[in-house]
């Protein structure tokens, strides 16, 4: 959890500075205010990369060289200096005083989830982010997932490139042993990861949208014959494509919603619904391994949701224990168990009842 944040010169915030309360924040203000570039800042920190895809460079206040980004992280009992800054010479990051190689150290350091107006996607768009999805749960429960997917994608890049070099049958053959192997072992990592969130995949799903759900993973290639079957009879179309066709670089995460395909029936609200159960039982699956409180924002939660719809999902999300950090235009839209630390945010700058300091509030009340 993070118990300080200061972001400067991030999207329309010069600079911001917030104390965030252990369990629930709250911050409000118009549209066009700041509040989505608020989140997208925390987000930012435990990411290195937008939660909206933006492009990194897209993110500096306009007419600035570089925004840097810093938060005191809480771990147990120790605190932890988590710090970001982009500039013309790229982005650097910082964790516990010392350089990181890449993101996965701000990913380790900060893990948190997002819930907000494109959760949806999670469900009405392509296998990659449920891929994604899968892979951010094992990356915090199983220690070498993510030495393993970077070996897998190696050994896939490799593959794709003597496929497209037309290399010889037996000189593409000749990386299969490897593929299969790591391919193997990444398929053995989301399964478990699976087997172990489908509890609360299923009681999540249960409390948001009270339908029978199921989640079935496809791992990328025919359940009925061997990956190392499935590339051999495969060949000629991996040659004409450029690229394997088998393999977890296909897998899909299906949700069934009253035995049929979500994706295709369900309203844009149950999606909505169904993608916040997923991210609630991941948040609760890494939480029980990395036993510590994850931070979660949710940017505008009651968008497209009735009010049924909201009150249950914000039940769910205060039942989890995690750090809530959510956006809200209305204050009252969203009914928290305790009374959460509130800030107020008007073009780009932050007011607090939570002991927040702000320049650009100070500099603002100077100018009459
Ligand atoms: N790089 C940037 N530099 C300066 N301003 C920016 C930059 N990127 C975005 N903005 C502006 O920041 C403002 C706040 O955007 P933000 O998405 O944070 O608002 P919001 O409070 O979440 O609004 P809404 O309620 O509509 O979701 C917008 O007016 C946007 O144009
Ligand atoms: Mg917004």
């Amino acid at each position: 959890m993070i118990r300080l944040f200061r972001a400067t010169n991030f999207r329309c915030l010069e600079y911001a500075e917030l104390e965030l309360g252990p369990r629930f924040n709250l911050i409000t203000g118009a549209n066009a205010s700041g509040k989505t570039s608020l989140l997208e800042a925390l987000a930012y920190l435990g990411r290195g990369k937008s939660f909206r895809g933006a492009s990194t460079a897209n993110l500096t206040r306009h007419g600035q060289d570089e925004f840097v980004l810093f938060g005191e992280v809480e771990r147990g009992v120790g605190k932890l200096a988590v710090g970001v800054r982009n500039s013309r010479d790229g982005l650097e990051a910082r964790v516990g005083g010392a350089t990181a190689a890449g993101a996965a150290a701000l990913v380790e350091a900060l893990p948190l989830q997002v819930i907000d107006p494109e959760v949806h996607n999670l469900i009405a768009g392509g296998p990659e982010l449920r891929r994604r999805y899968l892979d951010w749960v094992a990356f915090h429960v199983e220690h070498d997932h993510l030495m393993i997917w970077r070996r897998f994608r190696r050994a896939l890049k490799q593959r794709n490139a003597a496929l497209r070099s037309k290399s010889s049958e037996a000189a593409i053959r000749s990386w299969n042993a490897e593929f299969v192997d790591l391919a193997m072992q990444l398929d053995g990592s989301r399964r478990a990861v699976l087997a172990l969130t489908e509890h609360s995949l299923l009681e999540h799903g249960h409390a948001l949208l009270q339908t029978e759900l199921a989640f079935e993973y496809q791992p990328g290639w025919s359940r009925d014959k061997s990956l190392e079957a499935a590339l051999d009879e495969g060949l000629e179309r991996d040659l004409q494509m450029g690229a394997t066709q088998a393999g977890p670089q296909r897998a899909d995460l299906r949700v069934i919603s009253d035995e049929r395909q979500a994706r295709k029936l369900v309203s844009r609200g149950q999606q909505k619904l169904l993608a916040s159960a997923m991210i609630l039982a991941a948040t609760e699956t890494a939480q029980a391994a990395l036993e510590r409180p994850l931070l979660l924002l949710l940017d505008d939660p009651a968008a497209e949701l009735d009010a049924d719809s909201v009150s249950r999902l914000m039940a769910a999300v205060a039942a989890l224990g995690c750090q809530v950090v959510a956006t809200s235009l209305d204050p009252a839209a969203l009914v928290f168990p305790e009374s959460p630390v509130m800030f107020h945010v008007e073009q780009g700058v932050i007011r607090s009842t939570g002991g927040v300091v702000s320049r650009a509030e100070n500099k603002s009340e100077k100018t009459p």
